[in-house]
């Protein structure tokens, strides 16, 4: 297996040198550009997918205060952004400081996941209320403050409540600072628009990061579309800083679709996988070599051919 797997990579690294040496679309670090961090027990090896070389990437987050290991160096170095994900006991600024010490370069932490979010819904919320989590917040995340760190206020949800929950929580956190806001955004391209409209106009000057976004559960033309078209937005814009696309998982475990996903059901990129690490949908799947094509993008056309090749079958039989 394992002599089988090297020199099949060898003839695709070669295949690789050579698709992009005629193709302009280059390996850029993108400072903005990151990875939301969802490990497949069953997969490991799809860890190698978000540190190959010349990957844009340059973060990541786990939720989870203490990094990840197989993310640990690799030819991409990805910075880790510590999360405290909700209200409870923790050791999260020991955390911080023993990852600093041993050489992790922590420039910023994450606040509460989603806390206007039931924790009791299935749906990832941390379910605090403004008032718990200011206590929380001066107790386990405000002393990083003074070691230098940026704080990331906790990200809502993209619901109405979301702004409501961080504005009762500005208020209740006296004595509070906080460098950015991370939001969330599922839905179309105008809706993210207008949801970075509606927060800018409400925090002037404050910078944001999108740490989770999708077109959730739809079909691939209009999940593809808005991928193209946030990429491009927040690229562009001055005040998102950093951005994460959700996700980093296979599409037959995606909770929000699966053309969102961007791995395939066999570990392959998607286009939109492909598109996110800056390759071109040529270069979707059979990069990894895991997958077949790129299940999603050319999913009609490999239909297509199918039904062509199976009626040509018939009727030859016939
Ligand atoms: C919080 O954690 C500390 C240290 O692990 C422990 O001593 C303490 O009992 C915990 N408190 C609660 C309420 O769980
Ligand atoms: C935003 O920054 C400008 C320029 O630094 C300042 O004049 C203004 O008061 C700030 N607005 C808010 C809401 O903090
Ligand atoms: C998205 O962008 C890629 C190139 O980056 C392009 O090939 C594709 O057609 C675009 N799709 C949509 C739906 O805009």
């Amino acid at each position: 297996m394992h002599i089988l797997d090297g020199s099949l990579l060898l003839t695709l690294a070669q295949l690789i040198a050579f698709v992009s040496a005629a193709n302009p679309i280059g390996p850029n670090p993108n400072a903005k550009r990151g990875l939301v961090y969802i490990p497949n027990k069953d997969h490991p090896e799809d860890d190698q997918t978000w540190i190959q070389p010349g990957s844009p990437l340059t973060w990541y987050y786990n939720y989870d205060t203490k990094p990840s290991v197989a993310l640990t160096g690799g030819a991409t170095n990805l910075q880790f952004v510590p999360m405290l994900w909700g209200d409870y006991n923790n050791t999260f600024v020991q955390d911080v400081k023993d990852a600093i010490a041993q050489g992790y370069k922590i420039e910023y932490v994450l606040g509460f996941n989603e806390p206007d979010n039931p924790s009791n819904g299935g749906s990832g919320g941390s379910g605090v209320s403004p008032q718990d989590a200011a206590a929380r917040w001066k107790e386990s995340i405000q002393p990083l403050a003074k070691l230098g760190i940026k704080l990331g206020a906790p990200s809502p949800t993209g619901a109405p409540t979301g702004l409501d929950w961080l504005q009762s929580f500005f208020d209740a956190c006296d004595g509070c600072t906080f460098d950015f806001i991370p939001l969330h955004w599922y839905g179309n391209f105008d809706g993210v628009a207008s949801h970075l409209g509606q927060y800018t106009a409400a925090f002037p000057n404050m910078t944001f990061w999108f740490t989770e976004f999708a077109f959730d559960h739809q079909d691939v033309e209009p999940t593809q579309e808005f991928f193209n078209l946030t990429m491009e937005y927040f690229d562009r814009l001055d005040n998102v800083d950093r951005y994460t696309y959700f996700g980093s998982f296979r599409s037959d475990v995606s909770n929000v679709g699966p053309n969102a996903a961007m791995l395939n059901e066999k570990g392959g990129l998607t286009y939109i996988g492909a598109w996110y690490l800056d390759k071109d949908e040529t270069q979707a799947a059979s990069i990894t070599g895991k997958g077949d094509a790129a299940t999603f993008g050319v999913s009609t056309s490999k239909l297509l051919f199918m039904t062509t090749t199976v009626a040509a079958v018939i009727s030859w039989i016939l």
